[in-house]
């Protein structure tokens, strides 16, 4: 159903962006967590929110897993649903970034041209995005959901990284893998 809205016009608020930004004494952005499953995304999404909390700044965390319970129940796991859920991800972190928040979206998100879709909807500064690089076999044997296994024995179609792409970004803002370890803690030393 994208692009059948017709005969509408936007319409501009007194108070914007600038406004909103002044009194919360902070710039809103999105910070793009992207990775495989059980690279750690939803662990580092929630200590950075926790960290920035405590240093006093707004913020608010877009969990893929989460929001698959409500916003986007209705979406599969196929390439043409995760590009959906991308999307539509992307649109919400924009309006909380607008809204003056720090938005924290953690999200497998596969597809490169879908993240840089949602890149586009900030200005650079805006967006920043953070690759979980952590290799398959890692994540694997971690498997804290127990996914993989269920993935490896064809009770789950379409994992990513198993029998699903997961295309690596080229030009993240990239996380150093220090920080990761600091965040993760010792099951990752290694
Ligand atoms: S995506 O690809 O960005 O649309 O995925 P996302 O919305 O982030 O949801 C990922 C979580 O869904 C669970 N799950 C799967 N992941 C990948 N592939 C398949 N087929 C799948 N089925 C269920 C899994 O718990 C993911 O959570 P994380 O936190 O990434 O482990």
């Amino acid at each position: 159903n994208i692009g059948k809205s017709t005969n509408i016009l936007w319409h501009d608020c007194p108070i914007g962006q600038p406004e909103r930004q002044k009194l919360l004494g902070q710039k809103g952005c999105v910070i793009w967590i992207t990775g495989l499953s059980g690279s750690g995304k939803s662990t580092v999404a929630c200590a950075l929110s926790r960290e920035l909390h405590y240093r006093g700044h707004h913020t608010y965390v877009l969990d893929g897993d989460n929001l698959r319970h409500g916003l986007n129940r209705d979406l599969s796991f196929k390439a043409e649903d995760r590009t959906e859920n991308i999307r539509r991800v992307g649109e919400v972190a924009k309006l909380f970034a607008d809204a003056g928040t720090i938005c924290i979206a953690s999200l497998i998100s596969p597809y490169r041209r879908d993240r840089d879709a949602c890149r586009a909807l900030l200005p650079d500064s805006r967006f920043i995005e953070v690759f979980m690089d952590l290799p398959l076999e890692l994540c694997e044997a971690r498997d804290p959901k127990g996914l993989y296994k269920l993935a490896r024995t064809g009770k789950i179609k379409g994992f990513t990284g198993v029998d699903d792409p997961y295309e690596s970004p080229v030009n993240s803002e990239a996380l150093a893998p220090e920080s990761v370890q600091y965040c993760l803690g010792p099951a990752y030393s290694n």
